[in-house]
């Protein structure tokens, strides 16, 4: 598959490793443009792109800080219904004083799914810290688990397949109303770092 990826941060470059490393090709964007990119593409074996290319991919994974989703997005799409990876937790602000962005009844993928006209959103990688996806999923202990949420059923064992091909043992928990809230910061599976065995 074609994986693109906004954001080419601590999360997309994680993600793009297990993917290039599986025989995925993967186009990295950012907010500065391919040649800020043409380094780290070259290190990892992947493209760097426009947000456009990356955008066009099969996959799309979204990982950019939460404040910049609206310029990351702005002018992409339709997706006509292709996939994007929700990576974001909705950090107004990080650091010695983090914010978290209020929403009102909305979770924050349907949020991002407000933005996205035409893609399946599945939330995926935003409860596990970086560390911890840039790692070998497969301990002596078990798989690390990744938890899924979404509203297509499809897309959703889409990703599911994927992570699972990357090692991970994904364990999908309902759609974006109810798993997203679920995973989203402040909930209980936020952080939770856990080990399957099979
Ligand atoms: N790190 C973690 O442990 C972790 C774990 C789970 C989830 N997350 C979430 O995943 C997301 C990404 O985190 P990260 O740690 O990978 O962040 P990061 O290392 O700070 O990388 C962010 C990336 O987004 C790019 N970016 C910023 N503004 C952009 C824009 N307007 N358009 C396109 N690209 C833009 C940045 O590049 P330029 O500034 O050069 O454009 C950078 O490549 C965040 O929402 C975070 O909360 C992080």
């Amino acid at each position: 598959m074609r994986i693109g990826t906004l954001g080419a941060g601590q999360i997309a470059t994680a993600v793009a490793r297990h993917a290039l490393r599986h025989g995925h090709d993967v186009v990295l964007s950012n907010s500065r443009g391919p040649r800020a990119l043409a380094e780290l593409a070259l290190e990892l074996g992947a493209k760097a792109g426009t947000r456009e290319e990356a955008a066009a991919g099969d996959l799309v994974l979204l990982a950019v800080p939460w404040p910049e989703i609206p310029d990351a997005v702005r002018g992409l799409g339709p997706f006509d219904g292709r996939i994007v990876m929700d990576a974001t937790n909705q950090f107004e602000a990080t650091g010695p004083k983090p914010r978290i962005a209020d929403l009102g009844d909305l979770t924050g993928s349907e949020y991002v799914a407000s933005l996205l006209p035409g893609a399946r959103v599945v939330k995926v990688f935003n409860t596990v810290y970086g560390r911890y996806i840039e790692a070998d999923p497969r301990h002596d202990a078990g798989r690390q688990v990744l938890f899924l949420a979404g509203d297509d059923a499809d897309a959703v064992e889409a990703v599911r397949a994927l992570v699972e091909q990357f090692g991970f043992a994904a364990v999908p928990i309902g759609d974006l109303r109810n798993g997203g809230r679920l995973m989203q910061l402040g909930g209980p599976l936020s952080a939770l770092h856990l080990l399957k065995q099979d």
